[in-house]
């Protein structure tokens, strides 16, 4: 077997396929429908995949503009210009109309489909097949969000009439939404809110997380063609300089925001009016695998691993500690460390690779600390390679003998370090739960359905969603996503999003006959985009 050295590949043995003509530099961004060229400062991009040269390494792939407050201001204005107040082309246009432009907006992404995924993989180290998966996810989510807003829409274009009152009910947009996703899925998480907060009539301002930024490249012209202009504004730099000012302007009526509590808190803070300001938000979580004494441990093992180690553990849904039943904690043990053992490190485009290499620099120091910590409190590393860590990759370590000293009990660690605690009384991973700052979703393993539904109860006041005998997880994505405490604000999925970004809005009118001819008068000559009942085919 190679030692961790020897996995980085030589530039001659990357695939042809899968390389790129590096370096990128996007000297471009979208402001007010112009794809104007930036002049300013870059920051460089560095892959998580080092190319060795001899005894060097290389894994430089570009740059990205460096904005402040100027352009993020002239994105601010772009935005609320194209929504006008609610008067703007796009929050007045029909829904038919809004879903033509999407519909272009997903032909001319699926053109780019390659390079992205070849970024997904050059830039977060993602595998090849996960890369494909969240691409195709991504096309599948947009025209899932199409179909749910016709239905919605078909629902919403009957009137209602209530002691005495005419109405017509629909859902109308905030306004200027920003939209800034995580660097685990840069792509389908951040257009899991973008798009259904587009498609509502909202106009938008959309930064790329720090890690994954080049993927969204590409897509520029794709927003620049498919909508009127100011729809869609990108801005990149650093939060303080571009976010902060943005928020400090009050002008902000969504915040959609994956990624963590603490930065969720101040982004909020920086907005002077608070009631105005929606949040939409998918923060941390510390899912728990509780597993009974009389769990099927081979379905047990196998479902531990996807959830504690599918990209390396960074996922939101990830399963981040094991509360395992004392009677067959040693079993366990044994096998889901073979399991972990028999895990393929490589680089994102080998064959059935399971872990790849880690995009933030400083993830692998920061999961040593959390190992070391944990030892000196008793904990142990129990399976061979466990924490052995070469530049970005690391392998999984199974810490055995957790307590809560550890900062591997609270800390979400994002990555592969998985603590597992041998507990005698179901209360403790149910006292757990309950203390965590953290309330997403839990993971029951066993099979006496008495012991099960008891749990069943109590953990669906704590967390969101609630698996038997399968890891956490978002999908699919007609299921509501979303968590308690400091997990997540606002539910998500394809149908809860539409909602998300648009809010209940009617027009009444008293049964008397001058209000009904005026009503069919309207809707007689389609006087009015809003109040109609027309229905979409
Ligand atoms: O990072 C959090 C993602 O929403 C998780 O999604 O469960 O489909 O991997 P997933």
């Amino acid at each position: 077997m190679k030692t961790l050295d020897q996995i980085f590949p030589t530039l001659k043995q990357v695939p042809e396929k899968f390389m790129m003509d590096f370096p990128i530099i996007q000297s471009e961004y979208l402001v007010n429908g112009k794809i104007k060229k930036w002049h300013g400062d870059f920051r460089e991009v560095y892959s998580p995949v080092y190319i060795k040269n001899k005894n060097n390494y290389t894994n430089y792939l570009g740059a990205y503009p460096m904005m402040g407050e100027k352009e993020a201001m002239e994105a601010l204005d772009a935005a609320e210009k194209a929504f006008d107040n609610g008067n703007g082309e796009w929050p007045k246009m029909t829904v038919e109309k809004r879903i033509e432009c999407i519909r272009k907006f997903i032909v001319l992404m699926k053109e780019q489909k390659e390079t992205i995924v070849n970024l997904l993989m050059w830039e977060i180290g993602k595998t090849l097949s996960d890369s494909i998966k969240e691409f195709d996810r991504t096309v599948e989510y947009i025209n899932d969000t199409i179909e749910a807003l016709k239905n919605l829409d078909r629902v919403s274009s009957r009137f209602t009439i209530s002691q005495g009152i005419i109405a017509q009910i629909r859902r109308a947009p905030f306004g200027v939404t920003l939209c800034m996703g995580p660097y685990n899925y840069p792509l389908n998480e951040t257009f899991t809110t973008l798009i259904p907060a587009l498609i509502m009539g909202n106009s938008i301002i959309f930064k790329p997380p720090k890690l994954g930024v080049l993927l969204h490249y590409p897509l520029l012209k794709a927003f620049q063609k498919s909508f009127p202009k100011g729809v869609v504004n990108t801005v990149y730099g650093k939060g303080e300089n571009i976010i902060t000012p943005i928020m400090e302007s009050g002008k902000i009526n969504v915040l959609a925001f994956i990624g963590t509590s603490k930065v969720a808190n101040t982004l909020k803070m920086h907005h002077p009016k608070l009631n105005r300001l929606k949040c939409v938000l998918g923060l941390e979580a510390k899912n728990p695998a509780i597993i009974l004494k009389d769990a099927d441990l081979d379905e047990t093992v196998k479902e531990c691993v996807l959830g504690t180690l599918s990209y390396n553990g960074q996922r939101c849904t990830a399963l981040k500690i094991i509360f395992v039943h004392e009677d067959i904690a040693d079993k366990f043990l044994n096998k889901f460390s073979k399991a972990v053992e028999n895990l393929k490190i490589g680089m994102p485009w080998d064959d059935g690779v399971n872990i790849t290499p880690l995009p933030e620099p400083s993830k692998p120091a920061y999961l040593t600390e959390l190992i070391e910590d944990a030892v000196v409190y008793g904990a142990k590393v129990v399976n061979p390679n466990g924490g052995e860590q070469y530049k970005s990759l690391f392998f999984p370590a199974i810490l055995y003998n957790v307590n809560n000293k550890m900062r591997i009990y609270y800390e979400e660690q994002f990555g592969q370090v998985i603590p597992v605690i041998k507990y005698k009384n179901i209360k403790e991973p149910l006292d757990y739960v309950i203390e965590s700052n953290y309330g997403q979703q839990a993971s029951i393993f066993g099979k006496d359905s008495d012991e099960i539904s008891e749990l069943i109860d109590t953990l669906v006041n704590q967390v969101c969603r609630v698996n038997i005998n399968s890891q956490c997880q978002r999908g699919p994505d007609d299921f509501p996503f979303t968590g308690r405490k400091d997990s997540a604000e606002a539910t998500l999925s394809v149908s809860d999003a539409l909602r998300v970004f648009s809010i209940r809005t009617l027009v009444a009118a008293k049964e008397t006959d001058t209000n009904k001819k005026i009503i069919r008068e309207i809707l007689k000559d389609e006087k009015s985009n809003f109040l109609n009942t027309d229905f979409i085919l």
